[in-house]
């Protein structure tokens, strides 16, 4: 391999639409290769393809380096730094009644697993504001897009032995959900928000396995993932193998909002990216990250130009309803989730979201979109935003 360092801007042309994945810098030795950046900031930014509904977003930034070889230019290939997944696990989970109604409550609720692993009867950029997606056939997945060339799939994770999962074991489960490995060794499309799910604690990810794997079973074929090169290999930057075991603070109510607010997506939707994909510093839950020509993210911390004028009971309602008052949101924001989440949970979450920094930035999806510089996108009310 030649040595060169450049910036990789690849796409994967769908229908006809963009999406669009942006690349870091990739430096490369005679055997050794670094891999900086971050790999997919926006998806159907400007000009969203039919049929491919608005995503979560989940990558921050990755430095990985290590060895390159001719073997390594598939996504299945762990030499370019990620050694570290040659290693095996054989955890498994004890399946306790405790575990499986916590699991239940985690996956209906903030952690949105059958948001994108589940069929939908219409695709969910295809709503009206406010409408709530009809889900069926909870667990067994669905094609996000697939144009022939690229395709991306989110796979059957009910225990179907043919075409689910019937054959991972918890261990390949755990290592998917936080670590973004698939059972197969693959990197997994980080589209799979791995990124957000690696703060769940133990107890939390052992429950939700517990539940996913008490799902009863649902044929559901579909084609593997096709990620084309160099996007295949620019994805193994994504996951960030774990060490150490991950606790949840349980002590008091701030940090269990502030637990609720990262494996709900909720920071990570919220806040919007540089170029690069990595979050705009000082724009934590400011919103502005795009999901559509006309639809970008809220800003929720407690600014006038913020949700300040929201109480606990406007924030619940919110999150039940789908509707500000009579506005109602887009889908996106999936509400539709939320409002499983309990009392507590909920109130919590908003107490955490109070005391997060108040940042002025102004946002509306109601108005004609305009360049906004404060984050670098564009969006309702972005003229009246400075540069940050
Ligand atoms: C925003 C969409 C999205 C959400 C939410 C999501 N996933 Fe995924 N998931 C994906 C995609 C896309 C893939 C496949 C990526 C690929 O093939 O490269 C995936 C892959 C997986 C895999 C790996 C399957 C394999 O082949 O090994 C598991 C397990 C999984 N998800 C479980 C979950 C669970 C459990 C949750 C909730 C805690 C969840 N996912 C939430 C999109 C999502
Ligand atoms: C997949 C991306 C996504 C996730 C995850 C997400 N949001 Fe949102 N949220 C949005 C978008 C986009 C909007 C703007 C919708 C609109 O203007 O119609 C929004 C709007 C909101 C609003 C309405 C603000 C207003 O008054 O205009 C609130 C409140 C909110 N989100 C809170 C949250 C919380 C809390 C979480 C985590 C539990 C969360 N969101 C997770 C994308 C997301």
């Amino acid at each position: 391999m030649k040595s060169g360092m450049g910036t990789l801007i690849s796409s994967l042309i769908c229908g006809a639409g963009l999406v669009a994945m942006t690349g870091g810098a990739i430096a490369q030795g005679n055997d050794q290769v670094t891999i900086e950046g971050t790999w997919l900031s926006k998806v159907t930014t400007s000009n969203p393809p039919p049929g491919v509904p608005p995503v979560f977003l989940s990558l921050s930034s990755h430095t990985r380096s290590g060895e390159v070889s001719e073997a390594n230019t598939t996504s299945a290939d762990r030499s370019v730094g990620l050694g570290e997944w040659t290693r095996t696990g054989n955890r498994q989970f004890e399946r306790t009644p405790e575990r499986l109604a916590r699991g239940k409550y985690l996956v209906n609720g903030p952690a949105a697993c059958f948001d994108c692993h589940s069929q939908v009867e219409k695709e969910l950029d295809k709503l009206a504001p406010g409408e709530a997606p009809k889900f069926h056939d909870l667990g067994s997945g669905r094609v996000f897009f697939d144009d022939g060339k690229a395709r991306l799939v989110v796979p059957n994770i009910t225990p179907d032995v043919e075409t689910g999962a019937g054959t991972w074991t918890d261990d390949q489960f755990a290592r998917a959900i936080r670590e973004g490995i698939g059972h197969d060794g693959r990197t997994l499309f980080p589209l799979m928000p791995y990124d957000d799910f690696r703060n769940l604690s133990d107890e939390d990810l052992a429950s939700i396995i517990v539940y996913i794997r008490s799902l009863p079973p649902i044929r559901h074929e579909m084609a593997k993932s096709k990620i084309p090169f160099p996007l295949s290999r620019l994805i193994n930057a994504a996951p960030q193998p774990l060490y150490k075991p991950v606790a949840r603070n349980t002590s008091d109510k701030l940090s269990r909002g502030e637990y609720l607010s990262k494996i709900g997506h909720c920071i990570n939707c919220h806040t919007p990216k540089d170029k690069s994909g990595k979050p705009l510093p000082g724009m934590q839950f400011a919103g502005g990250e795009q999901f559509g020509p006309d639809v970008v993210s809220a800003n929720i911390t407690p600014d006038p130009s913020g949700i300040s004028y929201y109480d606990e009971q406007l924030f619940i309602k919110v999150m039940r309803t789908g509707h500000v008052g009579a506005r109602p949101l887009h889908s996106p924001m999936p509400w539709w989730f939320f409002k499983n989440m309990n009392d507590d949970d909920l109130k919590e979450l908003f107490a955490y979201l109070r005391t997060v920094k108040p940042i002025h930035h102004r946002v509306d999806n109601s108005e004609t979109a305009t360049q906004c510089k404060q984050c670098n996108g564009k969006h309702g009310d972005g003229e009246q935003n400075g540069s940050l």
